[in-house]
């Protein structure tokens, strides 16, 4: 089945990790006419059909080639652009982008001027198409208590802009997550909306680690893989959105098993929210719509079930009623 023309939420997508290697490859080609770089052509680097990275190869990809590649304002502008542009032919009518605020020192760019950067980029797409987008900052895993500050800052700032919350990323195998408490807090207090990666890995799912995460009050919950029973218990209670990202997670062998297997069956039972999100559709390969046509073909789904399924997305958006309404008329019954 085709989902393309399924009207479509996702709330679960990294902006650099949502680039398509065409993109990147443009890109690319662009500063090699001009002798701006000496990196491998992506194409050679990230081969058409490979979407086999685990965590242990996913994320050097990013810190050693994607972030090296686009390094300065016009990738910024192209690759955003780019992204949007994506998920709009993708069927998707409104999109929560998440990015990591990332200086670059050596283009003379702040974490400000990237934020502005890719809002000024949002703003320009929203006022020329039917999909809306906002954008949400992430904290890496990696960060110190300062660095999360200010990401919570940032987003503060441009809160009226695009912003509608945070995000709490990165690599599962790193970092102690309750020295985040004070910029959670922070975000909750200024009435930003949180979400956070959630027992992605074995290493990232122990009982105080979870329970830590709770406490930050997300409003969503992004994977929610490696969960034990009384945290199960917890989410159901709170009926918190859950993003869940099919390829994803079979690609990076991140649950054991294949589509059939995925724990999406499991949670669909329990009332939460689902969003089937992408994760980072340019490394993984999978579009929204094909997400969906994934679910259908190992779920059984019938298209009733599909539209349903699109349309709970819409209860846990970070945003107005006005904007659920809008959505409402527009998914499919
Ligand atoms: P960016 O934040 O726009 O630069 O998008 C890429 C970044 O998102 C990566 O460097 C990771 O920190 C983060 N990221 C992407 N996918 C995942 C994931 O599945 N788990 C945790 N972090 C992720
Ligand atoms: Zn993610």
């Amino acid at each position: 089945m085709d989902f393309r023309a399924l009207p479509k939420i996702e709330l679960h997508a990294h902006l650099s990790g949502s680039i398509s290697r065409e993109c990147l490859h443009e890109i690319w080609l662009q500063k090699k006419e001009r002798g701006e770089t000496s990196l491998e052509d992506p194409l050679v680097e990230m081969p058409a059909g490979k979407f086999d990275y685990d965590l242990d190869t996913f994320f050097p990809l990013f810190s050693r080639y994607i972030y090296a590649l686009c390094n300065d304002l016009t990738s910024l502008i192209y690759t955003t652009n780019s992204v949007l542009e994506d998920f709009q032919a993708d069927g998707v009518v409104y999109l929560e982008l998440r990015t990591t605020p990332r200086a670059i020192p050596s283009a003379n760019i702040t974490k400000d001027d990237y934020v502005q950067t890719v809002l000024d980029c949002i703003s320009n797409f929203n006022a020329s198409s039917s999909m809306k987008t906002n954008l949400i900052l992430s904290i890496d895993r990696r960060n110190d208590v300062p660095t999360a500050l200010q990401v919570v800052d940032l987003a503060i700032k441009f809160r009226d802009h695009g912003v509608v919350g945070v995000d709490l990323c990165g690599d599962p195998a790193v970092g102690d997550v309750s020295i985040f408490q004070p910029a959670f807090a922070k975000a909750k207090q200024k009435n930003l909306k949180i979400t956070i990666h959630f027992a992605e890995a074995p290493q990232s799912s122990t009982a105080k680690e979870l329970w830590t995460l709770l406490s930050y009050n997300p409003g969503r919950i992004g994977h929610v893989i490696h969960v034990p029973d009384d945290v199960k218990e917890e989410i159901i209670r709170r009926k918190l959105g859950l993003e869940l990202c099919l390829s994803c997670n079979v690609h990076a062998k991140m649950i054991t098993g294949t589509y059939s297997d995925h724990h999406f069956g499991w949670w669909r039972e329990t009332g939460c929210p689902i969003a089937l999100s992408t994760d980072d559709v340019g490394v993984f390969g999978s579009t929204l719509s094909n997400e969906y046509a994934l679910i259908a073909e190992h779920f059984n789904l019938d298209r009733k079930e599909i539209c349903d399924l699109a349309r709970g997305a819409i209860d846990t958006i970070f945003e107005s009623e006005d904007e659920k309404q809008r959505l409402r008329e527009i998914v499919w019954k």
